[in-house]
């Protein structure tokens, strides 16, 4: 939508035929998409989905943003990212720019796509232009979008460089230059990779301030009064979504790559990983220990307030360990219809404790509140309340 909004006319390459009919039909499949903007698009002739590859020929740029998740030895998986360079290849013609803007490690554009599009290509295609420019999108944000968020852009060499950079440019307020394709790749896992160890980081001080009877909402707070030096994260459940969970796992493997260990990066994830755990042993200390199975009931389970995106969501993890322990578990999600093929219950829902995991809009805990029940904030929305303990 925003190379629509500059003037291109855009053509959507899917694979999944059910996604692109639904497109096609005007229903958006992106939160920050809405229906009116993508049915205008449509009928202005600006933009259509497809599944047909060939559909290629027609580009002069072609992006490729598809999923890089992680295998079941959680190290990159990049079947889909190799599965879309090789649809594309066979209808890339002379001077197709190719961007890759999917997250990976470095080396991923040069030793990875390239040589499939150069082998696949039409015999007749000589000249084919190479960049790497991560996506940089921040799902419910209403401030920062693709054109008002600096694009970084690395071409494999100099012509690409400049397609690449003018082709941004007519999307992007600012585009960042970078030497080569393995800065922007490395740069984007720099940026999601902070996010990893400072939310551990902030994770693991709370169970510190905690056991030492701390509020560290209060400790955050005080510490955010400093300009300079100091940004501000807050604890959780853990890390969800399809990025600051996954693509810090492409570091440390990268890293193992050159005989390197990434260990501050893999005490991060360990650290998310274990927050589930302990919410939940912190709420079931608040209930009665003479119920065997106490009723737990989990307030949000998207990865992120304002979504409905459950991908990676740590609430899984926060379920599962509950269930373990023999808690009957039940959800509510304004924003989530449903989940793990479970169904929500309301709020009404008798429980013995409640955990706000995700702090959706228009999730009404003020109701759990009034009934006395026992809430485990781990959002820092519910101040000063009885009944309510913050993680
Ligand atoms: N969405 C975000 O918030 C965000 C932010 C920054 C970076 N990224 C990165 O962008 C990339 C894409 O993420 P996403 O969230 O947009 O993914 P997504 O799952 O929302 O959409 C990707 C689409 O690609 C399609 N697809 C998969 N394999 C294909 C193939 N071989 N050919 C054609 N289509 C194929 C899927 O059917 C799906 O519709 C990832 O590398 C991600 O890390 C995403």
């Amino acid at each position: 939508m925003a190379a629509v909004d500059a003037g291109w006319i855009v053509i959507g390459v899917d694979n999944l035929a059910a996604k692109v009919d639904q497109i096609n039909r005007g229903t958006s499949p992106v939160e920050d998409v809405s229906g009116q903007q993508l049915q205008s698009a449509i009928s202005n002739g600006l933009y259509r989905a497809t599944t047909d590859f060939s559909e290629i020929t027609k580009a002069s740029v072609v992006t490729i943003c598809v999923p890089t998740p992680l295998d079941d030895k959680r190290e990159p998986d990049l079947s889909l990212l190799r599965s879309a360079a090789t649809g594309i290849a066979p209808y890339v013609s002379e001077k197709t720019l190719v961007v890759s803007e999917s997250t990976s490690y470095p080396g991923t554009l040069r030793d990875i796509i390239i040589p499939i599009v150069n082998e696949l290509k039409p015999v007749d295609t000589k000249n084919v232009f190479f960049a790497c420019a991560p996506e940089r999108v921040n799902p419910g944000d209403a401030i920062w979008n693709q054109k008002n968020t600096p694009r970084l852009v690395g071409g494999i060499d100099h012509e690409s460089q400049i397609r690449a950079i003018a082709f941004y440019n007519s999307i992007c307020d600012a585009v960042v230059a970078v030497s080569n394709p393995e800065i922007a790749e490395a740069a984007k896992l720099l940026e999601n990779t902070f996010r990893l160890v400072n939310i551990a980081l902030i994770n693991e001080f709370t169970q510190i301030c905690s056991a030492n009877g701390i509020n560290v909402n209060e400790v955050i707070k005080a510490a955010a009064s400093k300009p300079y030096g100091f940004m501000q994260f807050t604890p959780g459940v853990g890390v969800g979504g399809h990025c600051i969970p996954v693509d810090p796992l492409y570091l440390t493997w990268w890293a193992r790559q050159n005989g390197g260990e990434a260990t501050f990066v893999e005490s991060a994830d360990r650290i998310n990983h274990e927050m589930p755990k302990y919410v939940a042993e912190r709420a079931l200390r608040m209930v009665d220990g003479s119920i065997v199975n106490p009723k737990v009931l989990i307030l949000g389970v998207a990865y992120k307030p304002g979504v409905g995106d459950v991908r990676e969501t740590p609430v899984t993890e926060l379920r599962n360990y509950l269930q373990d322990r023999g808690a009957i578990v039940a959800w509510h999600d304004p924003m989530v219809p449903m989940w793990e093929e479970t169904n929500p219950v309301d709020l009404d829902w008798g429980c013995d404790v409640a955990i706000l995991a995700t702090n959706q809009p228009r999730l009404d805990f003020s109701r759990l509140i009034a009934n006395g029940v026992q809430i485990l904030d781990c959002t820092n929305s519910i101040t000063r309340q009885s009944g309510v303990s913050s993680i």
